[in-house]
């Protein structure tokens, strides 16, 4: 007998009522749209390493943040500091040599990291999406664009007339602003925004809880990168979704999201609203990237750069890893690696210029 692993609306884990999968696009309208009291994704104690020759490399190390429903994360960071590893462990999209080794991805209280594939297949799309630079170029050369988000309802088990899902397609293509014409047109007829714009309808087609966007924009050129940004806020708006949007340009991400966390060499080490963020920076590397944002007001003459490399991730300086670089630097930062510390606001910051260091010292550092 075939089984129906798609989620019954039992309790899962003895975590969540979960309501059962949509199965028209009537159905589909207000899935996603129930009021849950839980955040809408929770990630605890997350790491994913990639083994290689020359050792583990500790990609995502330890890293927790939650976000709530509706809301919007910007993850920033160096070049290789994990952000992408990150978004694509929220997926279960990790591939080989890279593997999630241990943490939780608690998606509205459902734990994905133990769940197999097919769990895994139906809850993309349907409850947590990804958006990336590259979307648009995962589109089907030879099959028109309603055709292609036709194949990800019907795969996730909308079983409706054309009609019904050609309207839903239509309302999707408005919503990112294109017109109905788009559906019957084919990827190369599309400009790169345009496809963006498609490949954000698509993603959101089933009106996911969360969506990771990876540097939805960064192919595409400044005035369409704003022109896409804005579009994935009125969707975001529209949908309710929670939103991780992870981006390079701190001036752009910060217009975007509601709260800002800051990667350094696979850790998470600061987090906070974008006001937290912007106007009171408190981990030295925070400081260094906001100082390093162009001010046009200020016609700056040159960028202030951060001195130094991040460090390799197969092997991170004990103590804290920001320690090689950081201008505040203290002997114990060598030895003590930080905690993460709420230092009040739900703000996180990692460094011991706020954790409990200040009064251990005496007795954890020599
Ligand atoms: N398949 C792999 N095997 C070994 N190491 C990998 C692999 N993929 C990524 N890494 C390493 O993991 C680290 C994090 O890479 P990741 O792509 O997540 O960084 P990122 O923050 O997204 O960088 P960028 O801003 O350039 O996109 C890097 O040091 C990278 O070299
Ligand atoms: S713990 Fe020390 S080295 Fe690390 S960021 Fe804080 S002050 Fe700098
Ligand atoms: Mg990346």
């Amino acid at each position: 007998m075939a089984v129906d692993t798609r989620a019954t609306g039992s309790t899962v884990n003895g975590q969540s009522q979960r309501p059962a999968m949509p199965s028209t696009v009537e159905e589909l309208r207000s899935w996603g749209k129930g009021d849950s009291s839980l955040p809408a994704i929770d990630v605890k104690n997350l790491k994913v390493y990639y083994d290689s020759e020359a050792g583990t490399v500790k990609a995502v190390d330890d890293v927790s943040f939650t976000l709530q429903q509706g809301e919007r994360l910007a993850l920033v960071g160096e070049s290789g500091c994990g952000k992408t590893t990150l978004g694509m462990a929220l997926m279960k999209l990790t591939k080989p040599p890279g593997y999630i080794d241990g943490g939780e991805i608690l998606l509205d209280g459902r734990d994905l990291v133990p769940l197999n594939d097919e769990e895994m297949r139906l809850a993309r799309l349907a409850e947590i999406a990804l958006v990336t630079q590259s979307a648009m170029n995962a589109l089907n050369p030879v099959m028109r664009i309603e055709d292609q988000i036709f194949d990800g309802l019907i795969d996730h088990g909308i079983k409706d007339s054309k009609g019904n899902l050609r309207n839903h397609v239509y309302d999707l293509l408005q919503r990112v602003g294109l017109r109905e014409s788009v559906g019957r047109m084919y990827p190369h007829e599309l400009s790169g925004g345009m496809k963006q714009r498609v490949a954000i309808a698509t993603g959101t087609s089933m009106n996911p809880k969360v969506i990771v966007a990876d540097e939805p924009t960064s192919a595409l050129d400044v005035v369409v990168q704003r022109q896409v940004m804005m579009t994935l806020s009125r969707v975001q708006r529209d949908t309710g979704a929670a939103v991780i949007l992870i981006g390079h340009d701190m001036g752009l991400v910060a217009q975007f999201a509601d709260r800002i966390g800051v990667m350094y060499a696979g850790k998470l080490v600061d987090i906070g609203t974008v006001e937290q963020i912007i106007e009171d920076p408190k981990h030295p590397y925070t400081k260094l990237l906001i100082n390093s944002v162009p001010d046009l007001e200020e016609k700056r003459e040159r960028l202030t750069g951060i001195p130094g490399i991040p460090p390799p991730l197969v092997d991170l300086p004990s103590g804290c890893v920001f320690a090689p670089r950081c201008p505040s630097v203290e002997d114990p930062c060598r030895v003590l690696a930080p905690a993460n510390t709420d230092v009040g606001d739900n703000r996180h910051v990692m460094c011991h210029l706020f954790d409990l260091y200040v009064t251990m010292a005496g007795s954890e550092v020599g």
